[in-house]
């Protein structure tokens, strides 16, 4: 049987979910000199990482060929898919807000409303849950420029310090959702593979608790 596959989200959450993993003993040399490869060993365990983007840590769960994965609340409210969400992991907390240029108010007049932001579905659920109709558009990135070069009225977008809104003169109007990391598991893998994938979730729920 091939190991237990862990895809890890790569980036912002990658450093706190190594420091997870090592806290319950776990030999993370390998992902510290990892270089550009994307799949890496822990000695000493039956355990694969697997490094990849967060909407793809869904996908290669959701199809079995990573057991479980780490990623962003934020990414699972967007993409959705079917998987157990089975801890919050507790670090890469921050928060989808509604914000807009400081001053304005996004409510004020009868105009049509226009939001920019990086999480569509996110937006127009948030909206809709209102029954506000509010136009949507899509942005890669950055989306602070959107309402700066009046693109849309205001952005719904991750803060976490709240520098990059501070810093381009914008502000929160509304908080939308809370975020931070959660470890997610395969259905199938979780009946078949139940007493490995239970133990390293025990593993890590019980590192993750011993830090606070
Ligand atoms: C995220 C988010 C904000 C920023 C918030 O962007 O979209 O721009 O971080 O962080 P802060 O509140 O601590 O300033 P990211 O760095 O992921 O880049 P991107 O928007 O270009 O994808």
């Amino acid at each position: 049987m091939r190991p237990i596959r862990i895809a890890l989200t790569k980036g912002r959450l990658e450093k706190d979910t190594v420091a997870a993993l090592e806290r319950v003993g776990y030999d993370c040399s390998e992902l510290h000199d990892k270089g550009r490869r994307l799949i890496l060993r822990i000695p000493g365990s039956n355990i694969e990482v697997v490094l990849a983007k967060a909407a793809d840590v869904i996908t290669y769960v959701e199809y079995g060929v990573c057991d479980m994965g780490v990623v962003g609340k934020d990414t699972i409210m967007e993409y959705g898919g079917s998987f157990f969400e089975v801890a919050d992991l507790g670090f890469g907390r921050c928060r989808f807000a509604l914000a807009v240029k400081k001053g304005t108010d996004f409510y004020s007049g009868y105009a049509e409303k226009t939001v920019a932001t990086k999480y569509p579905n996110v937006a127009r659920r948030f909206f809709a849950d209102k029954a506000l109709d509010v136009r949507i558009i899509k942005i890669e990135g950055s989306v602070e420029l959107a309402p700066l070069l009046e693109l849309s009225d205001g952005i719904v977008d991750i803060v976490e310090t709240g520098t990059t809104l501070k810093e381009n003169g914008l502000e929160v109007q509304e908080e939308v959702a809370p975020i931070s990391a959660r470890l997610i598991v395969n259905t199938a893998s979780m009946k078949l593979r139940k007493r490995e994938l239970e133990e390293i979730i025990g593993n890590i729920e019980y590192a993750i608790g011993q830090k606070g």
